[in-house]
């Protein structure tokens, strides 16, 4: 497996590195690689690929990771030269931001575009990870390994998780979050 990641703050790469223990957890090889400055031919030499990035600007790409997925259309898309591998994405978000998430349309589509399959919803992680959500990416990790060997059914999910699943990955029951929006606080 191949996980590959952007990450400003640190958070991005804590979702890769956890994903990649819940990968290592199903006994599968891992290697992880951050995107900035990297040849999406890497992507070659993997049986499965996860690629996440913390979402940027309005709903777009980290500026680290920009051309990493230049080099994927340039490299990858003609001749669709992941077909058939199985894929899944991952990205840092914030609901302050008018789009929430919305990196993770960006790399299903360009995993789409090179050939790849996508075996479960993109994982969407708000701001900084809590003790839930660094399990909830382990099990996801887990799970994706599973899928790619057939063991469970691919989950093909449109679309990308909304911020009540969100809250559930990171812990934040729906009491927590009444408390916090009474309170003025977004996050
Ligand atoms: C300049 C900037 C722009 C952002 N834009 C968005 C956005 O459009 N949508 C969103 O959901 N989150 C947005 N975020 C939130 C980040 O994706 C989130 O904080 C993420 O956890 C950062 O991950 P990192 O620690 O790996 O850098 C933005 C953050 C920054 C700093």
């Amino acid at each position: 497996m191949v996980v590959v990641y952007a990450s400003g703050g640190g958070n991005t790469r804590e979702t890769a590195e956890c994903a990649a223990e819940g990968v290592l957890e199903a006994d599968a090889e891992v290697d992880i690689y951050n995107a900035y400055l990297l040849d999406a031919s890497i992507l070659l030499e993997a049986d499965a690929v996860l690629v996440g990035e913390p979402t940027h600007g309005d709903g777009e790409h980290h500026g680290d990771f920009i051309p990493f997925d230049r080099s994927m259309a340039a490299h990858l898309v003609p001749g669709r030269r992941l077909a058939g591998v199985p894929a899944a994405g991952f990205v840092g978000c914030d609901r302050a931001y008018r789009k929430f998430g919305g990196a993770i349309e960006l790399i299903e589509n360009r995993l789409v575009e090179c050939g790849a399959r996508i075996m479960q919803p993109g994982l969407k992680i708000e701001l900084r990870h809590t003790a839930q959500s660094r399990l909830f990416t382990r099990e996801w990790g887990r799970d994706f390994v599973r899928r790619a060997r057939g063991e469970l059914p691919p989950v093909e999910y449109r679309p990308a998780m909304t911020r009540e699943q969100v809250d559930a990955v990171m812990g934040i029951t729906p009491e927590e979050r009444a408390r916090r929006e009474t309170r003025g606080l977004a996050r």
